[in-house]
């Protein structure tokens, strides 16, 4: 697997590509690679001509400079786990090179960005905006591939390609877990054991929540979730909203919309984890 560092570099390997007429698959990462990223690498390589990924840890998405700081970093390990899945090109580029100036864009995602992960870290989806366009413009992928463990992330980028127009195709993909439930993330490295293992209580807890639909309202689902999770010793629920999948709206019973999804975010110490599960889907490709 070839690395390359400068737009330049990058351009000239995938105009080779393109000239070939391959289908570029692009998988857009912030480093410290988990089985998530690998799996997102593995559908682009099944379903793509060329697959490169960036490593890039984006500054203008982070609200809190400390966990800027602390956001885990090895890109020689990051390399090694991409090759190991037929990656063929790592794209990790400077902060210069991708924002040789500051990026003043501001991009408007009416209530998609009000809500949610929007609400609780101001500028968040702006700074993803804005690194997600960079990315596309230099890479000119076919295809991108996310998780949709960052359900809202998901949402933004394929609102912020209808704003732009650009011509690539946003495929989800399915939540990897852990073995004991907890949703794979680059921050569970910084969770510590017992941390680790209290934080499956997340997962479990949304799951069993499933149990309980229509029969229970959402108001008491939520209550429920609540509880269970705040009481596990160093966990903190900061939000648990049931919403239209689609408008990411709060809604108030479940026959208010055909896709319906759970999304919350938990604090475990300062370590903060998100993760979501589809109560209800009759109308949508995921
Ligand atoms: O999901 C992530 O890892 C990041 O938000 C992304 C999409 C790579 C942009 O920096």
């Amino acid at each position: 697997m070839k690395i390359v560092k400068t737009i330049a570099e990058l351009r000239e390997v995938l105009d080779a590509e393109i000239r070939k007429g391959k289908q570029i698959g692009f998988v857009p990462t912030m480093g410290a690679l988990h089985t998530g990223h690998l799996t997102l690498v593995k559908q682009a390589v099944s379903e793509c001509d060329f697959v490169l990924a960036s490593v890039f840890v984006n500054p203008n998405q982070f609200n809190n400079a400390k966990d800027l700081e602390r956001y885990p970093r090895d890109l020689d390990k990051d390399a090694q786990l991409l090759e190991s899945v037929n990656c063929e090109l790592l794209f990790a580029p400077s902060v210069k090179e991708v924002y040789p100036e500051e990026d003043k864009r501001r991009f408007d995602f009416g209530d998609l960005e009000t809500v949610m992960e929007g609400k609780y870290r101001q500028g968040h989806f702006n700074g993803v905006a804005q690194v997600v366009s960079r990315l596309f413009e230099m890479v000119t992928p076919n295809k991108a591939y996310f998780g949709l463990k960052d359900f809202q992330q998901l949402a933004i980028i394929k609102n912020m390609v209808k704003q732009l127009q650009l011509d690539v195709e946003i495929v989800p993909c399915q939540i990897v877990r852990e073995e004991n439930g907890l949703a794979m993330s680059s921050r569970n490295t910084l969770l510590n054991k017992e941390q680790r293992k209290n934080a499956s209580v997340i997962a479990r807890t949304l799951f069993d929540s499933c149990n309980f639909v229509p029969e229970t309202t959402i108001e008491e689902i939520k209550l429920k979730v609540f509880k269970r999770i705040n009481q596990v010793e160093g966990l903190e629920v900061e939000y648990f909203e049931i919403v239209d999948g689609n408008s990411l709206q709060t809604i108030d019973n479940w026959n208010e919309s055909a896709y319906i999804v759970g999304c919350i975010a938990v604090f475990a110490g300062e370590i903060r984890l998100i993760d979501n599960v589809t109560y209800k889907n009759t109308d949508h490709e995921y």
